[in-house]
């Protein structure tokens, strides 16, 4: 018996990996997280799975379940949303699971910023304007933040920031990051990325609270930083003519010369 977590995506259920497919498929308990799982996925359950919707269990009721389907030596699938590891509560599961000396296995899914950067047609990391990329939050009623883990810390490196959970508190996030980014510093907010009614709003950090509709609440990222218009970025090295590279040995001296992979990206 063993209890698979599978990251079930941003939303579109065709976002799911194949191996977590298969997982959902061959395990005859599932446990879901559904606020945010999409009900097509469990459509992959077989036949007479015992399904358990845990958003309004606790943390001792989802392991009951665990335990309950461990003493059966049935497997379980546990999904949640997007990726596994950021902000998915598997931590506190797995810990509680290792205590109980319950095996288990970790699927990835496909992250929300993933999903957000997709819809936007952008890559968050472009040659010369930002090279990181900072998944990160704003403290909400269950989850105070680190000390140095603000908003300012993370502007000053000026790197693409990813906010999560943050959409009510957006005033900050304005707030803590003009003095860092400047007024005219791009912004783009994506709802519910890859669902059927995904919605994004473009602005500056002068302009986007005056642009947002207060009926979109929930389930948005907040993506903020100079490579959501930058057109002015250097190009990479890795496509560059006379780039000496393993796959593109570009003399008979190149120390990628003699390696035996196959040239071409
Ligand atoms: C509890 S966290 C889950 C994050 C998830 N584990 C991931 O990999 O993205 C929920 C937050 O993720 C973001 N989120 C999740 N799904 C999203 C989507 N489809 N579109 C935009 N933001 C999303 C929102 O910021 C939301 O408040």
């Amino acid at each position: 018996m063993k209890v698979h977590f599978i990251g079930a995506g941003p939303g579109a259920p065709d976002l799911l990996t194949l191996r977590g497919r298969d997982l959902i498929a061959a395990c005859p308990v599932c446990l879901y997280a559904g606020s945010l799982v999409p009900e097509q996925i469990l459509e992959h359950c077989p036949e007479g799975a015992r399904i358990i919707n845990t958003a309004p269990l606790s943390l001792d009721e989802i392991m009951q379940e665990i335990q309950a389907a461990h003493t059966e030596g049935c497997d379980v699938a546990r999904l949640h949303s997007g990726d596994l590891s950021v902000w998915s509560a598997m931590g506190e599961q797995l810990r509680r699971l290792r205590e109980l000396d319950i095996p288990y296995s970790v699927t990835p899914g496909v992250p929300s910023f993933a999903a957000a950067a997709a819809t936007l047609g952008q890559e968050l990391t472009l040659p010369g304007v930002a090279q990181s990329v900072v998944l990160t939050r704003t403290p909400g009623r269950a989850s105070a933040m680190p000390e140095d883990e603000t908003l300012a810390n993370f502007a000053r490196t000026g790197a693409t920031l990813a906010i999560h959970l943050s959409i009510h508190n957006l005033a900050q996030v304005v707030e803590s990051l003009t003095p860092h980014y400047g007024e005219a510093c791009p912004v783009a907010i994506v709802w519910r990325a890859s669902w059927p009614d995904e919605h994004v709003v473009r602005g500056r950090l002068s302009t986007v609270e005056s642009l947002i509709n207060n009926t979109l609440q929930r389930t948005a990222l907040i993506l903020v930083g100079p490579v959501l218009e930058s057109e002015d970025f250097q190009e990479s090295s890795l496509y560059a003519v006379g780039y000496d590279r393993r796959f593109r040995p570009q003399s008979a001296d190149s120390p990628f010369a003699s390696s035996d992979e196959e040239g071409g990206a």
